[in-house]
């Protein structure tokens, strides 16, 4: 059975788990490669609304493995709050989650610089989640992360680590930022509690995957964030810390590019972006607000409002490109209901040149629009493509020209039966 690679498309939040909730039941292990608890993944089944941060949506579907690779950094508390808070809704995860040994664990002095560089970089903030992220991905390029391995391993060799790394953070918080460093005993203790109880869950997830792939298993890569949030090819500095695209599922579980059967990108069909950034379509009026009260445009991790635009067609076909996506499903069409017109971004005007393809840096762009007629209907009812009103298709048909791919997939609600395919791609 094919391999899907599911990638956010946009600046994150684009719906990706509720389509990996409708793929997962066709594939047998679903697989977080990157980020943190920086992501909210919500997937709403009847009447039950579930946001994932650490384990793959794919959890909530009896029998399936999930699985958590070596790109993503790992906050222990939130990890077990995650698996409470799921077994208390009836979720069972036992023999179901398997953690790689090599991911790298998030600890309390990572949040806390997270929270006191903000601070400092004041209107420059990037608007990070605060959750340790970026922190902890830089004590992993600097070769003094500690893994899991080390959390669930010998505690001896754990306790020297984390005593060294503590030391050399309280510097940096003491002296540096001018705040309070933490209590190296305690933050043992705390995180040794919190191994005793994730040990069973960490495993060497490379051999776990390969021996399944062997057996024919097939897979489903959940990608967290989105391609502009990507540290090498988003709106730097305004991204996250690690690489939602493609290539962060190779490095993020240790699979080939041999494994890549089917790219599948995720947009909505507007834009959004949560935290701060260039953001060339972004409304400031009274139709960004519509899209953002009608659309319930709330970060699913921080709360935060989030800034809402047109489509970009730049945007898009760059992640295409940049990904080799294959189709795109488009999310949150029936937001659009009821707009007399609808516009997309097709070029940039930035000084006295108009480009088409999105550039290295956007801040000073200004987007060129193309506009389509709304269409006058409501679409969440609707279960089968050939049922969209016709200028709905037109606009989904405008979106396919404009991005380069086909549009395999279309969502017009929250809820899981409120999905339809387009092009089969599985
Ligand atoms: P993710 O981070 O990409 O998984 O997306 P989030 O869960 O952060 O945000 C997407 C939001 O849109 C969630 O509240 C979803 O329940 C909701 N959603 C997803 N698809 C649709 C859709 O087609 N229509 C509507 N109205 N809501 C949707
Ligand atoms: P999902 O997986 C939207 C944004 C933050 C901030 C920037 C850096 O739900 O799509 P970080 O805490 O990662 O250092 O913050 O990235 N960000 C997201 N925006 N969706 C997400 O995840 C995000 N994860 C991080 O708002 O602008
Ligand atoms: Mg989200």
């Amino acid at each position: 059975m094919a391999n899907v690679f599911l990638i956010g498309a946009q600046w994150g939040d684009e719906g990706k788990g509720k389509i990996v909730d409708f793929l997962s039941s066709k594939k047998d292990i679903i697989v977080r490669f990157q980020g943190g608890n920086n992501a909210g993944h919500t997937v709403n089944i009847e009447e039950k609304k579930f946001v994932l941060h650490l384990i793959p949506s794919g959890i909530l579907h009896k029998n399936k493995i999930c699985v958590i690779g070596c790109g993503v950094v790992i906050d222990p508390k939130a990890l077990l709050d995650e698996i409470d808070e799921l077994t208390q809704r009836g979720i069972d995860i036992n023999n179901r989650l398997k953690v790689s040994a090599r991911a790298h664990v998030i600890f309390p002095y990572h949040k806390i610089l997270d929270n006191v560089k903000e601070k400092k970089r004041g209107s420059d903030m990037i608007g990070t989640t605060c959750r340790g992220i970026g922190p902890a991905y830089v004590d992993k390029a600097m070769r003094m992360g500690l893994r899991m391995h080390d959390l669930v391993g010998d505690k001896e060799i754990f306790y020297k680590k984390l005593k060294q790394n503590i030391k050399e953070k309280n510097v940096l918080l003491e002296k540096v930022f001018e705040t309070e460093g933490v209590d190296f005993e305690s933050v043992y203790k705390e995180y040794i509690e919190y191994a005793e109880k994730l040990r069973k869950y960490v495993c060497d997830v490379v051999s776990y995957i390969h021996n399944n792939a062997e057996e024919e298993k097939s897979f489903l890569f959940e990608g967290a964030q989105g391609t502009l949030l990507d540290v090498d090819f988003g709106t730097y500095p305004y991204v996250t810390s690690s690489h939602p695209t493609i290539g962060g599922t190779f490095t993020g579980c240790g699979v080939s590019p041999k494994y890549v059967d089917n790219v599948l990108g995720i947009a909505k069909a507007y834009t959004t972006r949560v935290g701060k950034g260039p953001f060339v379509t972004e409304l400031n009026d009274e139709i960004g607000k519509n899209l953002q009260e009608k659309g319930r445009e709330f970060g699913a991790t921080t709360g935060r409002p989030r800034r809402c635009g047109w489509f970009d067609a730049l945007a898009v076909r760059y992640a295409v490109r940049v990904n080799g996506i294959d189709s795109l499903a488009i999310t949150k069409l029936d937001i659009l209901d009821g707009f007399k017109e609808i516009k997309i971004c097709t070029s940039y005007k930035c000084g006295d040149k108009v480009i088409d393809q999105f550039p290295v840096d956007v801040t000073n762009c200004i987007p060129q629009y193309e506009t389509i007629e709304g269409w006058n209907s409501p679409t969440d009812n609707i279960r089968d493509y050939k049922d969209l009103p016709e200028k709905a298709v037109k606009y989904i048909n405008r979106l396919s020209e404009l991005t380069g791919v086909k549009i395999s997939i279309v969502s017009v609600g929250a809820k899981r039966q409120q999905t339809f395919f387009k092009d089969m791609i599985l």
